[in-house]
């Protein structure tokens, strides 16, 4: 019960990364409300997560639309009193050569990537200064920290929120604001589909290549999520944690 009176707030949470995050996040004793574009899936997995606890809310919401997030901050004010912990979770693949992007098709996946987080972080942060108190985890990828080919536009967005993580963590640091970002590499989820696609490889063929010799499991994220939410890091901030079975060490 590592988040025990801990309150969570997590992005994308009806499917992959984020629902195991969820999941976590109510068997280690928190309160969390997770939202998704995608109403639907989302009230699906609210079902699945009343099974595990009933201190959990589901929130319709699209992270690049600005009013949707105060929406989502109001609510969960209103029902939990405090917000300790922030997953910006949801997040978009693409893949395919950089001449083949149209402007607008650019600036889509920014918005939700990029300035989905940006909105995230201006509007907790105000929250999370009253309380003194708090933990910002970002997700990148490992496509933030090295090139791969078609991956312009993807890696744009998860570089970009590699050093926004850095910058607001020195910028709230002694309010006793924590952001981290993390850095998944291919996890079995819907968009680690993508991903295998993208690259015309089977998943026992990606395995192969990665040291660990497995792809990563949604579990896998939200364990290291957990953590970088609970007290036990409470001396972390700023940094970017690997989670990739070895891809980028190589
Ligand atoms: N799966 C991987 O291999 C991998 C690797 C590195 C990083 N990531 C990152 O992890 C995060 C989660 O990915 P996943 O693999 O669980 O993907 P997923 O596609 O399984 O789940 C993403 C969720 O985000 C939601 N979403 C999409 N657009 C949204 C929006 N505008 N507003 C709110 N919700 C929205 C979707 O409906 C979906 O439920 C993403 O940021 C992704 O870039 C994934």
């Amino acid at each position: 019960m590592r988040l025990k009176e801990k309150t969570a707030i997590v992005t994308g949470g009806a499917n992959g990364i984020g629902k195991a995050t969820v999941n976590k996040f109510l068997e280690e004793g928190a309160n969390v409300v997770f939202t998704d574009i995608n109403k639907e899936a989302g009230n699906k997995t609210l079902e699945e997560m009343r099974e595990v606890s009933n201190n959990v809310l589901f929130i319709q919401h699209d992270v690049s639309k600005e009013s949707d997030w105060i929406n989502v901050i109001e609510e969960t004010l209103k029902a939990f009193g405090k917000v300790d912990i922030l997953f910006n979770n949801a997040g978009i693949f693409s893949s395919k050569p950089v001449t083949e992007y149209e402007t607008e098709e650019w600036n889509r996946l920014l918005g939700i990537n990029v300035t989905g987080v940006f909105i995230g972080m201006k509007h907790i942060v105000p929250v999370m200064r009253e309380q003194k108190s708090g933990s910002i985890i970002n997700t990148s990828s490992v496509a933030g920290l090295k090139g791969s080919v078609n991956t312009t536009l993807y890696g744009a967005s998860k570089g970009a929120v590699r050093i926004m993580t850095k910058d607001l963590a020195v910028e709230v640091a002694a309010d006793q604001i924590r952001v981290n970002s993390i850095h998944p590499g291919i996890i079995q989820t819907a968009m680690g589909e993508d991903v295998a696609t993208s690259v015309k490889a089977s998943s026992e063929q990606l395995a192969k290549s990665i040291p660990l010799r497995r792809l990563g499991k949604p579990e896998d994220i939200a364990n290291l999520v957990a953590f970088l939410a609970s007290d036990e890091s409470s001396f972390i901030t700023g940094t970017e944690m690997i989670i990739d079975g070895g891809m980028t060490a190589k």
